[in-house]
């Protein structure tokens, strides 16, 4: 079955960067059901993130979410929560390049805060993200 996840390409990300990810995302099979670019207000990030309130980095976390635009965009494939996870590597980006040298945080993200990328995590993630920053829509 056809799954759906939200990945956001995070305000970091330079217009070379956001092309080569683009190129990248469709490359593995993905298909862009919506694409957006928007900028979240500190009240969007707050919410968006609102599981990891209580952490010390929650307030970088939010100032920086914020800074700048970011391309939301739903990707529909089998199996793609799991597989756009996989794509994105771990958090960090120097334990990715030990573990997975060709993710996307190995080769465009800046620290474990500004890591380039998104992925909700699992498939109630993957509902509610897409419900917050989409809406009611037809996929
Ligand atoms: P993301 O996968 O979008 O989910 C939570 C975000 O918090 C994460 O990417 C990073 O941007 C940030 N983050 C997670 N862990 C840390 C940390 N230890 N220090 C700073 N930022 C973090």
């Amino acid at each position: 079955p056809v799954e759906h996840t939200l990945a956001v390409i995070k305000p970091d990300a330079s217009q070379e960067h956001r092309e080569g990810i683009i190129s990248r995302i469709e490359s593995a099979g993905f298909s862009i059901s919506q694409v957006k670019e928007t900028q979240l207000t500190r009240e969007m990030a707050e919410n968006f993130y609102k599981h990891h309130r209580d952490k010390a980095f929650f307030n970088s976390l939010v100032d920086y979410m914020t800074q700048g635009p970011s391309v939301m965009m739903i990707l529909s494939k089998e199996n793609a929560i799991a597989e756009w996870r996989e794509m994105i590597g771990p958090v960090d980006p120097e334990k990715a390049k030990e573990v997975s040298p060709n993710s996307l945080r190995a080769c465009f993200a800046k620290s474990i805060l500004e890591n380039t990328v998104h992925g909700s995590s699992d498939a109630k993630h993957a509902m509610d993200n897409i419900q917050f920053l989409f809406g009611d829509v037809c996929l």
